[in-house]
C-alpha cells in the first residue's frame, strides 16, 4: 500500500529566518555570509525573523570562555549597525523563546542519528576541540537538531545561510518530512529551503579555508570593529604566491584574495586586477592588497559609526528584544500546540492554546 506523502503548503507570505552564533566578534564572514542578505531580504515581500543563536554558542562557550549575554547583545548591535531594521524584521534572542528547547526535545525523537553523525561540521569541530583538550558534548553533537528547532518552530520557508550550513539545513528538511509522515494530522511542517545566493564561502586571509578565527587565528579574520590600521596590517600579511604564471591555474591563496576583492570592491576594480593577473604581470600583489584593504575600510567605517550611535546601543537592543520576544513566542506556542496535539500530548497543547 502506498500512502501519499503529507506535504505542508508554503506560507502565503514566505517566512525567512536566519541567525548567527555569538562566539566572539562579528567579522566580514558573518557580514557577507549572512547579515548582508538579511538587509536585502527585509526589503522584500517576506516575513523576516533574524536572531542571535546564543543556545548554539553554548555548545562551545564554556570552553571558549565567552560571556553569552554580552556577546549576544553585541551581535544584535552589529545587526542594527549594518542596517537590519526592527520595523521590517523580527529581531530576537534564541534563548528568549522558551518554547524552542521543547521543539528541540520533540524533534530529537525523530532526528536521523546517522545523518547527524555524518555532519562534517561536527567531525571537524570535535576533532579540533579534542586536539585542544576541550570538552566535546552531546549538545555539540546535537547542534543540527537545535538548528532544526530554530527553523521549524515558525515553519520557515527560506533560510539564508553560508555553504557550511547546508548539511544542517538538509537535516532540518528530513526532520520536517519525518514529522509530517509520522504525525502531521493537524499541524504540518514546511520543508525549509536554502537561499542559493547566500550559500557562499567567504575566504579567510591566511591560506585555504573560510574566514574563521577558530580555523585560521585572528590574522585570518577582519572584524567589523577593526581599525583601518588593523585591516591594512592583516590584509598586507595575507598569504600569496610568488606571482602569476600565464597558462597555469591560479593558486588557492590568490583565488581567496580575488574573491575578497570581488566582495568589497566595485566590479571594474575586480576585473582590472583579474586582467593584470591573466597577463602574467609581476609584482602587483601589494597594490592588490592595498585595494582590498581600502575597500574593506570604506565598507566598515560607516557601519562602525552607526554601531557607536544611540540607535545601536545595548539599551536600544534590549527594548527591541522586550517587544519582539512576546511576538515570536506567540508564533512558537501556536505551532507547538499543533505539534503536541499530533504527538498525543493534548493535555499540554490545551495549556498553550486554550
Ligand atoms: N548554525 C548557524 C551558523 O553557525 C547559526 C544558526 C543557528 C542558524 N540556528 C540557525 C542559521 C537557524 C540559520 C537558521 O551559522
Amino acid at each position: 500500500m502506498t500512502t501519499e506523502a503529507k506535504v505542508a503548503p508554503p506560507n502565503p507570505t514566505p517566512i525567512v529566518l536566519s541567525g548567527i552564533r555569538p562566539t566572539g566578534e562579528i567579522h566580514l564572514g558573518n557580514y557577507f555570509g549572512a547579515i548582508r542578505h538579511f538587509i536585502d531580504l527585509q526589503e522584500t515581500d517576506n516575513d523576516c525573523l533574524f536572531f542571535v543563536a546564543d543556545l548554539h554558542a553554548l555548545t562551545t562557550a564554556m570552553e571558549d570562555k565567552i560571556d553569552l549575554d554580552a556577546a549576544s547583545i553585541d551581535v544584535l548591535r552589529w545587526y542594527l549597525a549594518c542596517g537590519v531594521d526592527p520595523s521590517k524584521a523580527l529581531i530576537y534572542r534564541q534563548s528568549d523563546i522558551l518554547e524552542i528547547p521543547f521543539f528541540n526535545l520533540l524533534l530529537s525523537m525523530i532526528a536521523p542519528e546517522g545523518e547527524v553523525r555524518r555532519c562534517t561540521t561536527f567531525k571537524e569541530k570535535s576533532a579540533d576541540m579534542e586536539t585542544k583538550n576541550k570538552m566535546v558534548t552531546v549538545g555539540l553533537f546535537a547542534y543540527p537538531v537545535l538548528m532544526a528547532a530554530d527553523i521549524l518552530f515558525c515553519n520557515a520557508d527560506i533560510v539564508p545561510v553560508g555553504e557550511d550550513q547546508l548539511q544542517h539545513l538538509e537535516i532540518a528538511r528530513e526532520i520536517a518530512r519525518r514529522y509530517n509522515h509520522y504525525f502531521g494530522d493537524n499541524h504540518l511542517i514546511v520543508e525549509p529551503q536554502p537561499l542559493k545566493t547566500a550559500a557562499i564561502r567567504v575566504p579567510g586571509l591566511v591560506g585555504e579555508g573560510k574566514m574563521s578565527k577558530s580555523t585560521g587565528g585572528p590574522g585570518n579574520v577582519i572584524y567589523l570593529s577593526d581599525t583601518p590600521k588593523q585591516i591594512r596590517k592583516k590584509v598586507m600579511a595575507a598569504v600569496t604566491d610568488t606571482g602569476p604564471v600565464v597558462g597555469e591555474p591560479m593558486s588557492q591563496p590568490m583565488v581567496n584574495l580575488y574573491e575578497l576583492l570581488k566582495l568589497v570592491a566595485p566590479s571594474e576594480v575586480y576585473e582590472e586586477y583579474l586582467a593584470r593577473h591573466a597577463t602574467g604581470e609581476q609584482k602587483f600583489y601589494g597594490y592588490l592588497k592595498q585595494a582590498i584593504a581600502e575597500h574593506m575600510t570604506a565598507l566598515i567605517e560607516p557601519i562602525q559609526a552607526r554601531y557607536h550611535s544611540a540607535e545601536c546601543s545595548a539599551e536600544r537592543v534590549q527594548e527591541i528584544l522586550d517587544a519582539s520576544s512576546a511576538k515570536v513566542r506567540k508564533i512558537a506556542q501556536k505551532n507547538l500546540a499543533g505539534m503536541l496535539k499530533d504527538m498525543k500530548f493534548e493535555h499540554l497543547a490545551k495549556q498553550l492554546a486554550p
